[in-house]
């Protein structure tokens, strides 16, 4: 069964299709490139054995789309493409709201008229924006996120729930992500952020492999257990298979949300605690401000998705650790 993958190159996308191509799916990706390499198509050959169709183009450009479905039986679409970083966001609002909300209604737009109606997308947990209470469950109502990023997820999930009010023979899904962290135990595919990493795992892997100095903790004054931030570190691999999980959830003329994530809790000293039995020496790293919009804690309910479809996490802090070191160490310069 053909899946259409859009942005299926980048970090998460990828290790998508690794495990579509071990479920029997055949990936199709297609990708502009703005934050991946098009040799990711030969790593996920290397690890699976086979190289997914590959589409060098831009999900805005409606007769790429149309070309790919009038080319591809496609069954269904998991929806990666989008720009994410959540700080550029805030200096370049229409960049972020055209790629990711126009992008998404071109892609809706040539799936109805190719009949393909069976969506799964890329949400955030930031979509909750601040709780008064934790854990995060699908049943809240969404916040209000502060950033064009994280606006322009919710937005998605509400032009999607518009659609599946209006025409409900879609089958759509909307995926609220937590942390995603690790890479695929080969080595061979992992995160490559370009330029100084925003995140909290890529940025510690570069101060091991001696790219950066030292790693500044934003905080250490946060009403948690050990003054830093609370965060759902999700492994990548764990993820991957929540979008195996909802391919293969029976969700037709439905609209159904998941969070996916462990469902615990981990600070940032926990997290560089386990990196640094992992690299077995101590990491540099220093206190620093808080940063702008961080919450202090959250992490997700991950009971619906483990119901309704089966899935729930397996790898642990230990894995997440281990494999983004290994990526890290394979690949020093990321792809090349
Ligand atoms: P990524 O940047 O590694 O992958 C996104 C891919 O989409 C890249 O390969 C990029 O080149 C491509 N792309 C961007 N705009 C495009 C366009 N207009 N047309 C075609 N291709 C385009 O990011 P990722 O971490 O793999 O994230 C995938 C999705 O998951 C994104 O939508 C992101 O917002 C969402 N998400 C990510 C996280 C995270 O922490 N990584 C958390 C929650 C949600
Ligand atoms: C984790 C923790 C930082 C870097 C972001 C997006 C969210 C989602 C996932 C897309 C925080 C701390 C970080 C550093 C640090 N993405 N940190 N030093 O902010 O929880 O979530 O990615 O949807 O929308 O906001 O992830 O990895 O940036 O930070 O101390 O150099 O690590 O303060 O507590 P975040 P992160």
């Amino acid at each position: 069964m053909k899946i259409l993958v859009t942005g299926g190159s980048g970090y998460i996308g990828s290790h998508t299709c690794v495990e579509l191509i071990d479920q029997g799916y055949e990936p199709i990706i297609v990708d502009n490139l703005c934050n991946s390499k098009e040799v990711v198509t030969d790593r996920i050959k290397e690890i699976s054995g086979k190289r997914p169709k590959f589409y060098l183009g831009d999900i805005r450009n409606q007769t790429i789309l149309e070309k790919i479905f009038n080319e591809n039986e496609i069954d269904s679409v998991i929806h990666f493409a989008g720009l994410k970083a959540v700080g550029e966001s805030v200096t370049k609002p229409l960049e972020y709201y055209d790629n990711n909300i126009y992008g998404s209604l071109v892609l809706l737009k040539a799936m109805k008229k190719a009949n393909v109606k069976k969506i799964i997308f890329s949400s955030s947990a930031t979509v909750y924006g601040t709780q008064p209470i934790i854990p995060y469950v699908e049943t809240m109502q969404t916040g209000e996120p502060t950033q064009p990023y994280g606006r322009s997820k919710l937005f998605i999930e509400k032009i999607l729930q518009d659609l599946f009010k209006a025409e409900k023979n879609w089958s759509i899904t909307l995926l609220r992500y937590f942390n995603p962290v690790g890479a695929h135990s080969s080595g061979l595919i992992g995160e490559d952020p370009q330029g100084i990493p925003n995140n909290l795992m890529p940025y510690i892997t570069q101060v091991a492999i001696g790219k950066r100095p030292s790693l500044a903790v934003f905080g250490n004054d946060y009403n948690t257990p050990d003054g830093t931030c609370v965060r759902d570190y999700i492994h990548v691999m764990d993820l991957a298979k929540g979008h195996v999980a909802a391919l293969n959830n029976n969700n037709a003329n439905n609209i159904q949300i998941f969070n996916l994530g462990s469902g615990k809790g981990t600070s940032v000293l926990e997290v560089i605690s386990a990196f640094e039995t992992v690299f077995g020496k101590k990491l540099p790293w220093h206190f620093a401000p808080r940063r702008e919009g961080d919450l202090p804690a959250y992490w997700a309910n991950a009971d619906k998705a483990k119901q309704i479809m089966g899935w729930q996490t397996k790898l642990q802090l230990e894995d997440m650790v281990k494999d983004s070191w290994n990526w890290q160490r394979n690949n020093p310069q990321g792809f090349v």
